[in-house]
């Protein structure tokens, strides 16, 4: 089939490119050019999706089976790709999120729940991702009525995760010693790798499917005590974990997902983090390998150096707890007396 995709240089983009062409499909990448990595034997087309004079010229002449869009984040913008590409492509594949669902975290969402409001020229600086996600999606099923497919992942990981959670794991636990580790190694958990994200979507498409697919991993596949085993196994580090009780996290002002990856506090408000139903789509046979081979092939990435490294660790996201914060915090639990 031919493809044209709308971005697929850097993570789950290119993870789909890769899967395309073992299957032996004929790619067309339209992007910038600025990020990631461009395989051989794929036609790569520059220009910003904002502008829609390059979009008239990428499509001037040109039909596509399908096209799989990874880098849409505002609807208006996406609006413009899509009214371009009407008449050019089947079928409309739109990478989303679990975010876009307005009960998530709080419930264990599906398909069937709301999800959030977005205007179609929401713009950023006024409405958060969750909502501009749920907005794109809208744009899409408008754009291509019976020919949108939309997946919402859960938090996707796997080799050349930009965002760097799992590498920022990995990277600290391979230090060896004592890890602090937050909560309860019990924590029930949901990982989804963008490899087995790729294979659905190219799955879906040859057969012509169209709808919505939360696409989270399978249920409980893993707890923070296992993560953290495997990273352990994978980086052959004699690390020792500590565990130290969430209140004592929050004491200490360390915060949720971004000092501490993939940590959700036990409250309420996160009580469907992990719990996102992919039952739609694992009955439509997507398969998800073991985390624990994830996590190696994402150790074994970061140490070939075939793609780049994280955006923390370009100091383009804050990833992450700094060693000082870690060492007094180490201190403080260490201190704490027998009452805690
Ligand atoms: N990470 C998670 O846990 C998670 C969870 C749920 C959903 N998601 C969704 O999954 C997707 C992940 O994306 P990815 O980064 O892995 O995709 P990707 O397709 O591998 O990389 C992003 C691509 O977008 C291109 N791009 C960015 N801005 C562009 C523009 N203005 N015009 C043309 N091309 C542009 C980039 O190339 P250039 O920069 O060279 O243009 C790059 O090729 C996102 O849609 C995200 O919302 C992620």
């Amino acid at each position: 089939m031919k493809i044209l995709v709308m971005g697929g240089t850097v993570f789950l983009g290119r993870a789909f490119v890769d899967e395309a062409l073992r299957r032996g499909h004929e790619l067309t990448l339209f992007n910038r050019g600025q990020s990631g990595v461009t395989p051989a034997g794929v036609e790569a087309v520059r220009g910003d999706r904002e502008d829609e004079e390059t979009l008239a010229a990428l499509v001037e002449g040109r039909h596509w089976d399908w096209v799989v869009d990874t880098c849409g984040f505002e609807p208006r913008i996406v609006r413009r790709s899509v009214r371009a590409l009407a008449g050019h492509v089947e079928t409309y594949a739109f990478v989303s999120s679990f975010h876009a669902y307005a009960d998530w975290p709080a419930k264990s969402v599906d398909e069937s729940f709301p999800r959030h409001a977005c205007a179609v020229d929401a713009a950023p600086e006024d409405v958060p991702y969750n909502a501009l996600k749920a907005g794109c999606e809208r744009v899409v099923e408008e754009g291509f009525p019976g020919h949108a497919l939309i997946v919402n992942p859960g938090i996707i990981v796997g080799p050349g995760e930009p965002v760097g959670r799992l590498p920022w794991w990995l990277e600290t636990v391979a230090r060896g010693g004592r890890v602090l580790a937050p909560g309860s190694p019990d924590r029930v958990m949901q990982l989804v790798d963008a490899r087995d994200i790729a294979a659905f979507l190219l799955d879906r498409l040859a057969e012509g499917d169209s709808g919505r697919y939360l696409t989270t991993g399978v249920a409980g596949n893993t707890t923070m005590g296992e993560l953290l085993a495997a990273c352990a196994e994978a980086t052959g580090s004699d690390a020792a974990f500590v565990w130290a009780d969430e209140r004592f996290w929050q004491e200490h002002d360390v915060a949720p997902w971004t000092e501490l990856p993939l940590w959700a506090p036990d409250l309420p408000e996160f009580a469907g983090t992990w719990t996102p139903s992919s039952a739609k789509a694992l009955a439509a046979g997507m398969r998800c390998r073991p985390v624990a081979e994830t996590v190696a092939d994402t150790w074994r990435a970061l140490r070939d150096g075939g793609y780049p490294p994280p955006k923390y660790l370009q100091g383009q996201l804050p990833v992450g707890l700094a060693q000082d914060k870690r060492d007094a915090v180490l201190a403080a639990w260490d201190a704490r007396g027998p009452q805690g």
